[in-house]
């Protein structure tokens, strides 16, 4: 952890991943966001931000990678999404009419979560220095749920979810969480690989609206179907019997396909590896593929860096894929020391 500055403890958080089960879109809202019916849950892969009182007036951010991938280049630091989460914090304290001094904050963001992916890093990270803004000026308990839930929300249509996380039902353009219970009597995991090309939300959604996407209201009826099912307590092993209506449960899967050429082709051939369904998350172009614990994913993720190496295998992207696996709800393995 970072050496305490002036007498000041740095604030850490760790900000998980989520995973879409399902995805489907349901309507149009006027301003042009797409209503959507989704299950989400948060991962145990997960990116770590330290706050720490900043030099200067101005909130910074330094972004850093790990040993296997680079930092990754977040754009201008006055659009990012943390900067723009702590403005907005700031903002709501003083509109909760609390006049302290709010100092500047640094910073230091670890990216273990690929960007543009489909797992949300940048909108669970966005949540995850909202809260910790608020550690850092020493006033965790300013604002209640539904405050810090609206703030998210303003911050983007992923941030909601990420206020407590877990196993959720999704609607709205992603505003509506519903805490669902997760699957009964064991654990899950999941192999990610997310081939190094970006799919920006947004290129999506539009791609969605051009007229590119499934026919029919399959997602939506397999994503009512877990929601009831989970509510009913469904068992792990069951909910694993699921997956091959999931893998296809996402009405995103086209737009992502039409904006990732070998895509499709690339997911057949890891459903062919792993002799499982594979699925998509969110807009993408993450792929994933579940099951019975994360010891089981890990023995997954080695199999697909085999077949990469040997070239059994390949993924769109002129690097090779992020390649990782989680605990499905998990503590995060980066948890403040
Ligand atoms: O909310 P967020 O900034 O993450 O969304 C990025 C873009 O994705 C939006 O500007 C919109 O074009 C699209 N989007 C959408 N419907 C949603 C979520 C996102 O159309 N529910």
């Amino acid at each position: 952890m970072t050496a305490p500055r002036g007498g000041v403890t740095p604030v850490v958080r760790v900000a998980p991943a989520k995973l879409n089960l399902t995805l489907a879109v349901v309507g149009r809202r006027p301003d042009g966001f797409h209503l959507l019916h989704s299950v989400m849950v948060s991962l145990d892969l997960a990116d770590r931000l330290t706050l720490d009182p900043a030099f200067g007036p101005a909130d910074r951010l330094h972004v850093v990678g790990t040993a296997s991938s680079p930092a990754p280049n977040l754009g201008p630091v006055q659009e990012n999404l943390v900067v723009r989460a702590i403005a907005a914090a700031r903002t709501a304290i003083r509109a909760a009419g609390d006049h302290r001094p709010l100092p500047a904050l640094a910073v230091r963001l670890e990216k273990r979560i690929p960007v543009a992916a489909g797992l949300g890093g940048g909108s669970s990270d966005a949540v995850a220095a909202l809260d910790g803004a608020l550690e850092a000026w020493g006033v965790p308990d300013l604002l209640d749920a539904g405050t810090r839930r609206a703030l998210a929300a303003s911050l983007g249509s992923d941030c909601p979810f990420f206020v407590e996380g877990g196993w959720a039902a999704v609607e709205g353009r992603g505003e509506n969480v519903r805490p669902v219970p997760p699957p009964r009597g064991g654990s899950l995991g999941v192999v990610l690989v997310t081939p190094a090309v970006a799919v920006p939300t947004r290129a999506a959604f539009e791609r969605y609206a051009a007229g590119v996407r499934p026919d029919g209201a399959a997602a939506l009826a397999s994503s009512t179907h877990l929601v009831t099912e989970l509510q009913a307590g469904l068992s792990t092993s069951l909910f694993l019997e699921r997956a091959g209506v999931l893998a296809f449960a996402n009405d995103l899967v086209p737009a992502a396909a039409d904006l990732v050429p070998d895509l499709t082709e690339a997911r057949r051939a890891l459903s062919r590896l792993l002799d499982r369904p594979v699925g998509q998350s969110g807009s993408g172009p993450t792929l994933w593929a579940l099951s019975a614990s994360k010891a089981d994913a890990v023995g997954d993720a080695a199999a697909i860096r085999a077949a990469l190496a040997d070239g059994l295998i390949t993924f769109p992207g002129d690097r090779p894929p992020f390649v990782a696996a989680a605990a499905l709800a998990g503590i995060p393995s980066s948890v403040p020391s």
